[in-house]
């Protein structure tokens, strides 16, 4: 076993890297049985923060493996738990400057997928599009030597604004593929540990259960 390892990343802030990597591990661990870890490598912590809290306000522990780690350790942390579990998700470090920020460019060099939440608006698109450059740096790189790297925006937080259809132009034309499923702003999305109300709840079967079907087939996870 080798672990398919994937981030949901993007530059800007508060675009639900955090809230979508927590739903994401949850579903994988209770609908298709994963073992999944989490490496929370954000030193805002809001993933592992967020699991204690779950266990104490909703008494219910996290059905995934989470831990906080400094990048600098990701090759050793990958290296000893690649063969542990199914997949492995990162919480990315918060970026500074794109080009120089190594730390981020190291975390994501180890993926297999990033997942780009792509959320409309002007300053979302300007701060997306830099993330797209380090992104095609990464591409490269693993082209030359011949490992597979894939990306993949997908629309968060829509709602009924025109907006929302130019930023998936606006990405298409970056030259980034868009998942066909996007993701509403609704309050579903806000309390991600709750597995009832994301994959039990008819709420949540019609908003997410097709956005997490097009990922496992893009992430080719059965
Ligand atoms: N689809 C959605 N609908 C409604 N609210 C959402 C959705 N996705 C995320 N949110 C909310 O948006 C806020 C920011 O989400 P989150 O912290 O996951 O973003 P982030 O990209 O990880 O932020 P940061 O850059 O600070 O790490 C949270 O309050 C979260 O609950
Ligand atoms: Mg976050």
């Amino acid at each position: 076993m080798s672990a398919r390892i994937i981030s949901v990343a993007n530059r800007k802030g508060g675009v639900g890297k955090t809230t979508l990597t927590i739903i994401l591990a949850t579903a994988l661990a209770k609908e298709k049985k994963k073992k999944v870890l989490l490496l929370d490598c954000d030193n805002q912590r809001s993933a592992f923060d967020y699991s204690n809290i779950q266990k104490q306000v909703y008494d219910e522990s996290p059905p995934y493996e989470i831990r906080t780690l400094h990048p600098k350790y990701i090759y050793d942390e990958l290296r000893f738990n690649k063969d542990k579990y199914d997949v492995i998700f990162i919480d990315i470090p918060r970026m500074t400057d794109d080009s120089k920020d190594s730390s981020v460019i190291q975390v994501l060099t180890c993926c297999d997928t990033v997942l780009i939440p792509v959320v409309a608006g002007n300053l979302e698109a300007l701060s997306t599009r830099d993330f797209v450059k380090t992104l095609k740096g990464i591409e490269e790189f693993k082209k030359e030597r011949n490992i597979q790297f894939n990306y993949l925006g997908f629309l968060n937080k829509r709602n009924r604004r025109k907006e929302n259809e130019e930023a998936i132009e606006f990405m298409k034309a970056e030259g980034v593929s868009m998942m066909n499923n996007s993701l509403s702003d609704v309050k579903l999305f806000t309390t991600p540990s709750v597995y009832e109300s994301i994959l039990d709840s008819k709420e949540g079967k019609e908003r997410f259960k097709p956005f997490f079907k097009e990922f496992l087939k893009t992430c080719k996870i059965k």
